[in-house]
């Protein structure tokens, strides 16, 4: 698969000759269009090819990760979600995790962070769930980038928008998420609903799905709407402020 850029601007050295500026970056840079005043540029990153990636060392920012008084460092990348810092969410859904794992009897043998920005879930699944493996996705390439340093073995990396690129017989016990809610400024929705909508046929008998969201995002409504987790078992678990809540939902057997 080849992700595109278009670059459109003032037909200048920097853009209209594309090997100086962007060809370090990008393959097959080359010129589409041009007017007196303006150029649109095109180029392609192959996701297969990693051998630009080196560029991404200049960007490479290392951070001390503190999780509830456990120091970590952290590797991050400018305008990944959180900046290398714990967010406020993520933290209440490790809460509800850690102790949903200490009493619950379910099996946890392999899970997913789906949306997992730099990796901070899966890093606590993989080091406080013993024999589990742990897999990752994100449709930012540089955030699985940051996420493959920081949790390193872990059983799968998928740079995948949504569940698009995860082969159909892979097959989770939990899925755990921080997913995104907004675009730009505005609400979108649009990732929560496809992650309710695919994660069913992602999930082994009795798997869970754990979501954390603001108390207003509806996840409740779209978990019992799909029909495809068992209702009883949809649990909301409110932070101590009541601005953020994890929902918890057990698929149908
Ligand atoms: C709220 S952040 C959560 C990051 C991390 N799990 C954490 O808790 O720190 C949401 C993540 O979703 C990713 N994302 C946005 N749209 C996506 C999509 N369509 N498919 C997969 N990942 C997506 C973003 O790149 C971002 O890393």
């Amino acid at each position: 698969m080849n992700a595109k850029i278009f670059i459109y601007g003032r037909n200048r050295r920097y853009l209209t000759v594309p090997h100086v500026a962007i060809s370090p970056l990008f393959d097959n840079a080359r010129v589409v269009r041009r007017s007196e005043l303006f150029a649109l540029v095109e180029a392609s990153l192959s996701v297969e090819n990693d051998s630009k990636t080196w560029l991404t060392k200049d960007w490479k920012q290392i951070s001390d990760l503190d999780i509830n008084g456990d120091s970590n460092s952290w590797t991050t990348y400018p305008g990944l979600f959180a900046a290398g810092q714990l967010d406020i969410m993520t933290s209440w859904l490790l809460s509800v995790l850690s102790r949903e794992f200490f009493v619950s009897s379910f099996s946890k043998d392999s899970m997913l962070d789906f949306c997992c920005g730099s990796g901070v879930i899966a890093h606590v699944l993989k080091r406080k769930v013993v024999s589990s493996s742990v897999s990752l996705l994100d449709a930012d390439k540089l955030a699985l980038h940051a996420a493959k340093q920081n949790v390193k073995n872990a059983e799968n990396y998928y740079l995948s928008d949504g569940w698009r690129d995860v082969p159909d017989d892979a097959k989770f016990d939990a899925i755990v998420s921080n997913p995104p809610v907004h675009r730009y400024e505005s609400s979108d929705l649009s990732v929560l609903k496809h992650l309710i909508d695919g994660a069913p046929a992602h999930m082994k008998p009795n798997g869970r799905l754990y979501i954390v969201a603001q108390e207003m995002i509806p996840v409740g409504v779209l978990l019992e709407s799909n029909g495809s987790f068992s209702k009883d078992s949809i649990r909301p678990f409110v932070d101590p402020t009541n601005r953020f809540v994890v929902w918890v939902a057990c698929v149908r057997s």
